[in-house]
């Protein structure tokens, strides 16, 4: 066999054991455009043949890990599906024969040539686990007792302002269903939900789409976002800048996960999901109405910087660490260079000089590089997530108000990859984002007060450069939780040999 001139995949299934030969993997290929957007902000992703040599090295299995832990924000239209399972032993038997040839291993995402019609990941809330029966101590507290044991006093979230699904007890489970066209995602959930035969019903649904035309990869704020997820080790060649960490930060079972978990779960990660609305118009008003005052910007060009500011990035996703007081969409659409900071310059003193960075930014909240010392590789995600909702209305810009109307409601569809939810998004939500003693602010971005109040005014200070003890007080959350579940995520072979009879 000449193995040069084989497409890697034929290779990866003849070496792979019977688990990991799916029939998705052999069936038709009909693509020819891919499933996922890529803005030129963003990371690549490894070629097909740049993974299997990492992976190789590393021993991770990519025909066994669901394709939406490793490769990030790059979905164009994606639904979640959360489910109650009504009837698990038919449940569990369809899962073997009728789902797991659906579901899509990150092998398979990595070129378009490889990729199905639509991406099919599926996860399950703890109650899912337990409604089919499975018993075993994954080892996360966190996911053990559910995000809603999280609400106020951990994520910091007002409970009344969740969805009711999400404060209930019927989520058992998601299918995350990923296409370039919404007619594809629906196609596949029939298919689906007649593959399972009356065993599941809708708790709840949530379409996620990209924005349109040159907003798309930008959340609702306007924010490129995406770019910079960490490079995991036998996975992706890390950019410039990029911090490199275990695939047992997100993999459960592989190196660099030191929690003692059942064999099967090798390989599976947590997922925790968030509804996020974002509050867009009052965004721009109080952007406007606390506008900067650099005398060589416009007034729009002082509006914006403000937002950078709180942002840690422009629109564009430059870092305002490496362009402070202007954007260079040419270095943001650079992932040799866009990601190449960590906030210390030289002669900088970097625990009190905010002229770059505020110490508030989101971007430097949530990761803040060389403001610990040494750089932490404990407290990281994979964020996977995408914009749900329609763009902003006329009638809304023009009252600066959100509508109240429920279908032109816009957020963030956030989802977190982590081994250990307690180290990866609860931690970074409750000790860097709402915790205003460290690096000294609440993140105006995604912070709460954390006792889970909405719209208890904060007060960042560096904000304005010109004067860092300046405090510009942010009066409401521009970003509210509507809720979540957290979900394991397993490897194909744990559906396969555990959950499907
Ligand atoms: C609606 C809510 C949110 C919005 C609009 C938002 C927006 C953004 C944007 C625009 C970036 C910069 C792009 C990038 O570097 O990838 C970013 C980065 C990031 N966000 Fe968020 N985000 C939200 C929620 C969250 C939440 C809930 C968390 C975790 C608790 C989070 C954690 C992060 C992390 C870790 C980074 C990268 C930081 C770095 O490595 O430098 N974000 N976010």
């Amino acid at each position: 066999m000449r193995l040069a001139f084989v497409p890697f995949l034929a290779v990866a299934v003849a070496l792979q054991p019977a688990f990991c030969t799916p029939s998705s993997v052999l069936k038709p290929r009909t693509r020819t455009n891919s499933l996922l957007i890529s803005p030129a902000a963003l990371p690549a992703l490894p070629s097909a043949q740049q993974a299997a040599s990492a992976s190789a090295d590393a021993g991770l299995n990519l025909t066994n890990i669901q394709g939406d832990i490793l490769i990030g924000m790059k979905k164009n239209k994606e639904l979640f599906f959360f489910f109650t399972i009504i009837n698990s032993t038919l449940f569990r038997s369809q899962l073997g024969s009728g789902i797991l040839p659906l579901i899509t291993p990150t092998s398979q995402l990595l070129a378009v040539d490889t990729q199905p019609t639509t991406a099919v990941n599926l996860a399950f809330s703890q109650r899912g686990l337990t409604t089919l029966d499975i018993t075993d101590d994954l080892g996360d507290t966190a996911f053990a007792n559910g995000q809603i044991d999280n609400v106020a006093s951990i994520l910091g979230d007002e409970t009344s302002n969740w969805e009711s699904a999400f404060a209930g007890t019927s989520i058992h489970g998601v299918f995350l269903l990923a296409s370039d066209t919404v007619d594809n995602v629906n196609a596949t959930l029939s298919q689906i939900q007649a593959l399972l035969n009356g065993s599941i019903t809708e708790a709840y649904s949530l379409q996620g789409e990209a924005r349109p035309a040159d907003q798309q990869g930008h959340e609702h704020f306007g924010f490129m976002d995406g770019i910079s997820n960490p490079a995991v080790t036998g996975f992706s060649t890390p950019l410039p800048g990029q911090q490199v960490i275990d695939p047992g930060l997100f993999l459960l079972g592989e190196t660099g996960d030191t929690v003692t978990r059942p064999a099967w779960a090798k390989d599976g990660s947590f997922l925790a999901f968030r509804q996020l609305q974002q509050r867009v118009p009052e965004f721009n008003k109080f952007l406007v109405d606390n506008a900067l005052s650099n005398p060589n910007l416009t007034a729009d060009q002082n509006a914006e910087l403000l937002g950078a500011r709180m942002m840690g990035r422009w629109k564009s996703g430059a870092p305002v660490d490496l362009t402070p007081t202007v954007d260079d969409p040419v270095l943001a659409a650079d992932p040799q260079r866009n990601n190449n900071f960590n906030y210390s310059h030289p002669g900088f003193d970097l625990d009190t000089d905010q002229t770059h960075c505020p110490f508030s930014a989101h971007l430097r909240k949530t990761n803040p590089r060389a403001g610990l010392t040494p750089e932490n590789t404990a407290n990281h995600i994979i964020r996977a997530g995408i914009p749900y909702g329609p763009e902003v209305t006329d009638a809304e810009n023009a009252s600066n108000v959100s509508s109240t109307d429920p279908s032109l409601e816009r957020g963030l569809a956030f989802v977190a990859y982590q081994s250990d939810i307690n180290a990866g998004f609860a931690f970074l939500q409750q000790f860097w984002a709402n915790n205003a003693g460290y690096v000294f602010e609440i993140d105006p971005i995604i912070g709460t007060d954390g006792l889970g109040q909405a719209d208890v005014p904060r007060s960042p200070s560096g904000l304005d450069p010109a004067d860092p003890t300046r405090i510009i007080t942010i009066e409401q959350d521009f970003v509210v939780s509507r809720g979540g579940e957290y979900f394991f995520s397993p490897s194909l072979s744990a559906i396969q040999n555990t959950l499907a009879i």
